[in-house]
């Protein structure tokens, strides 16, 4: 019989692609599936700090084993902002406004240094797993590309000459900060079971 393993996320992409992967060894639920409505607050000040709130949260709540994503942009020039803010960077304008105003405070800056954080907290079996996605690139001075969300039409990551918003989501998730913290998070997950 198959582990439950909660995803804290209200995402069901999300949910469905590592479901598909951790299939038969763990049963993925996410928030929705166990009831939780809760906006849970992210009120931490790291990447990881976020994502263990999240991951706790479910666990002392629901009593399952978790885990929970963080994620964000660090730009060089401007001290590793937006960070921890990048989903409401512009005051809650949504996407467009959090690009243009990176794009604005970046504005006649020449280095446009830049990455893209990913930290997983998982907690099982009481006890607490972190693991860590990270990509580098530069910022473009326009925004070019309309896959993906986010900052991702403004991210050209090292060794490409694409955004990550001219790219599909395989070619994206193969080298993000996202897919290589699940990556990680993954292999962690199958060697437990063995
Ligand atoms: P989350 O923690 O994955 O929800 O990410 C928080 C915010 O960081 C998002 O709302 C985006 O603004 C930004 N972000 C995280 N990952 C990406 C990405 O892969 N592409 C573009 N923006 C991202």
């Amino acid at each position: 019989m198959s582990r439950k393993l909660v995803f804290a996320t209200q995402n069901k992409y999300k949910t469905q692609e590592v479901s598909a992967i951790l299939k038969g060894a763990y049963e993925v639920l996410n928030l929705l599936d166990i009831g939780c409505t809760t906006d849970i607050p992210e009120t931490a000040s790291s990447f990881a700090g976020n994502a263990s709130l999240k991951s706790k949260y479910v666990a002392e709540n629901f009593g399952l084993d978790c885990f929970a994503d963080d994620s964000g942009l660090e730009v060089k020039a401007l001290k590793g902002e937006p960070g921890i803010y990048s989903a409401r960077y512009a005051g809650g304008g949504g996407d467009q406004a959090n690009l243009e105003l990176v794009l604005k405070k970046m504005n006649g800056v020449t280095d446009r240094r830049a990455r893209f954080v990913t930290v997983i907290s998982l907690l099982m079996n009481g006890q607490e797993y972190f693991f860590e996605g990270r990509v580098n690139g530069t910022l473009r001075e326009e925004p070019s590309g309309t896959a993906g969300f986010g900052y991702d039409p403004i991210f050209q990551p090292d060794g490409y000459s694409v955004t990550f918003a001219e790219m599909s989501g395989e070619e994206k998730n193969a080298i993000s900060h996202r897919g290589l913290a699940m990556k990680q998070l993954i292999a962690f997950l199958n060697s437990e079971i063995i």
